[in-house]
């Protein structure tokens, strides 16, 4: 059976603001790699290599970083998606990629470290109408909800006022050509979406077979700061040590510390997992676990810890910075003149937390 992947990567990504109104949420770095690209590596490692890529707004952007997919071993097809219309309607558009093939549509910003073979493996033997992945979370009004009853998936809610379980909608979903007459059948929602949670819940009430598979394994949204953050650690976590950079002798490296190539350590004190990117420098500083600097940051005469810092960025001088993602090209440093005050210069949705 071939199965294709569509892979959602437009939507515009408010909640990760103001990032992301300068670039695709998808292409956020996780350990220093598009967060994109994790869901690309566990569609090929399940054996699914023709994949189609939704895309908005940011399509120059995906485009420029995914190429032909030939570096992941894929196929990669671009379906434009002209305005943010829903799951649903990014698999109606799809119609034509998806050739009447089964597939699997998983949301770019979603990362599942243990990858998904075991589902893909699952769903082409039994070939049910839809599989879904559950997870039982906290605060499941987040998310979509799932209610199941003896072991069959009764209810989908999306975004429940009052979460009826604490089940919710992973957004991985394994679907025959069949969701197709689904997708075309139901409505929009109060957000004004056509949702994919309506379109699986139109194939539950026309008795189609719909299974629930719950996840044990970490699952995280990566679409807010926080959730970003925590997918941060647990890469960093998993990763090996690696060390490309230079390192002076005033230097102290202590756990997992990984320095991309050109990086540069000097008279600093670096405590992994951690992880400086292509180019950066690290001088006179003290960089703390989960810790992500992407490719041309300085981080001088500064403390750093558990935070995501984008490329070209510069920290200067400052004590101390933690739990916070920090854009590109971003300059961040102490103040010489008097009055000893905060002078911000900010742009739209930043989010400032002073001591
Ligand atoms: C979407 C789905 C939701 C699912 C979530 C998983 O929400 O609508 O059911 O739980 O993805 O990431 P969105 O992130 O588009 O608001």
């Amino acid at each position: 059976m071939t199965l294709r992947g569509l892979v959602l990567s437009g939507g515009r990504g408010t909640r990760l603001r103001p990032i992301t109104h300068t670039g695709a949420k998808q292409l956020v770095p996780v350990a220093n790699k598009p967060v994109l690209f994790y869901g690309l590596e566990a569609l090929v490692a399940a054996g699914i290599t023709e994949i189609g890529i939704v895309v908005g707004d940011t399509e120059s952007e995906i485009r420029a970083a995914v190429g032909d997919g030939s570096r992941f071993g894929a196929r990669v097809t671009y379906v434009p998606q002209p305005d943010p219309l829903g799951l649903a309607h990014a698999v109606r558009i799809a119609r034509d990629f998806l050739a009447g093939d089964p597939f699997v549509m998983y949301l770019g910003d979603n990362f599942i470290p243990g990858g998904i073979s075991d589902v893909v493996d699952e769903f082409r033997r039994d070939r049910p109408d839809a599989l879904i992945l559950l997870k039982r979370m906290p605060q499941p009004e987040r998310f979509g909800v799932a209610v199941l009853e003896g072991g069959r998936v009764r209810r989908l809610l999306e975004k429940p006022r009052q979460p009826p379980s604490d089940l919710v909608l992973v957004g991985v979903y394994l679907f025959q050509p069949t969701i197709m007459e689904a997708v075309d059948a139901i409505r929009p929602s109060a957000r004004g979406e056509l949702e994919i949670t309506d379109a699986i819940q139109w194939q539950v009430d026309h008795g189609r077979t719909v299974v629930p598979h719950v996840i044990e394994g970490p699952w995280i949204d990566t679409g807010k700061m926080d959730d970003l953050l925590e997918c941060n650690r647990v890469v960093l976590d998993r990763l090996d040590e690696q060390r490309l950079g230079t390192v002076d002798p005033g230097s102290r490296l202590f756990g997992k510390v990984i320095l991309e190539a050109g990086a540069e350590v000097r008279g600093s004190t670096l405590r992994g997992p951690c992880i400086i990117g292509e180019r950066s420098r690290v001088i006179d500083a003290y960089v703390g676990p989960f810790t992500s600097l992407y490719h041309d940051v300085v981080v001088e005469g500064s403390e750093i810890e558990h935070a995501i810092v984008l490329e070209h960025t510069v920290i200067r001088g400052v004590r101390k910075i933690e739990d916070s993602l920090i854009g590109r090209h971003v300059v961040i440093e102490r103040g010489t003149t008097l009055p000893q005050a905060h002078r911000l210069m900010l742009g739209d949705h930043s989010r400032v937390e002073l001591p």
